[in-house]
């Protein structure tokens, strides 16, 4: 079964809105030729309506890295997936491991702002993932299978299009380790048995999985390769026009 192929970028706390505008320009301007693809970007909250200005007809996504799961009210320093929309946006990232580590945010919470972001129709990228010492301990596929089923608890079947799930191992994340192909085809397959049970294979045949953890120009291809990897979540390389350009022209 072939799936449209997704390149996203985060960018997580990187960008002034000059840095984010000039990064933005470069990226919308190089996805012309690649009309099979889609590529998003998701940068901080205070520079996304500049850059949903930067790539209007480009084609490129753009979206958030964190939402919350209330139109409005008072929840402190969190964003309304309809503030999303409103600043031009339209996808959200949730549950990123970061989010998980650094703010301790859990699969309930995650689930939570999955749901919200499905709610008001956001392409939303639901991350997953072990550590380095639960990949030690034999737990990888154990973590993988609990987060995605806690993540995606009440999730209707229709709108399981909106949803895409990102497999990043933390221990690959910002350290220059990408995991091998074989190892991200293996939890990737993985998790699409587990959506099949889930739901249904026509549902497990169409959902895109990303990979995420150091993809880089040189690994992209490789990755891209695999019958079970859709896509790229990107970080530090999506800070560079240049290596974000090669990565979304992958072959
Ligand atoms: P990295 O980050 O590409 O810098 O490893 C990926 C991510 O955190 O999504």
């Amino acid at each position: 079964m072939k799936r449209r192929a997704l390149i996203a970028g985060n960018w997580k706390m990187h960008t002034t809105v000059m840095d984010a505008c000039h990064l933005a320009a470069a990226i919308a301007g190089q996805c012309a030729d690649v009309p099979d693809r889609d590529v998003l970007l998701a940068p901080p909250f205070t520079v996304l309506s500049e850059v949903s200005h930067v790539i209007r007809e480009s084609g490129v996504i753009v979206g958030v890295q964190n939402v919350c799961w209330e139109e409005k009210g008072a929840f402190t320093g969190e964003i309304s997936p309809v503030m999303v929309k409103d600043a031009g946006g339209t996808a959200a990232i949730v549950g990123h491991s970061e989010r998980r580590q650094i703010f301790h945010e859990d699969d309930s919470l995650i689930n939570r702002r999955l749901l919200g972001s499905l709610r008001f129709g956001l392409l939303t990228i639901l991350c997953v993932g072990e550590t380095l010492e639960q990949r030690e301990e034999n737990k990888t596929f154990e973590v993988v299978e609990q987060q995605t089923r806690n993540g995606l608890a009440g999730v209707e079947a229709s709108v399981m299009d909106k949803v895409v799930i990102a497999y990043e191992p933390v221990w690959a994340i910002g350290t220059g380790k990408t995991a091998t192909k074989e190892q991200a085809q293996e939890v990737h397959a993985f998790i699409r048995s587990r959506i099949e049970n889930m739901y249904e294979k026509s549902i497990a045949d169409q959902v895109r999985i990303l990979y995420g953890g150091s993809v880089k120009q040189d690994n992209v291809d490789a990755l891209m390769a695999q019958p079970d990897i859709d896509g790229a979540l990107v970080g530090g390389a999506a800070l560079d026009a240049e290596s974000f350009g090669r990565i979304i022209h992958f072959r």
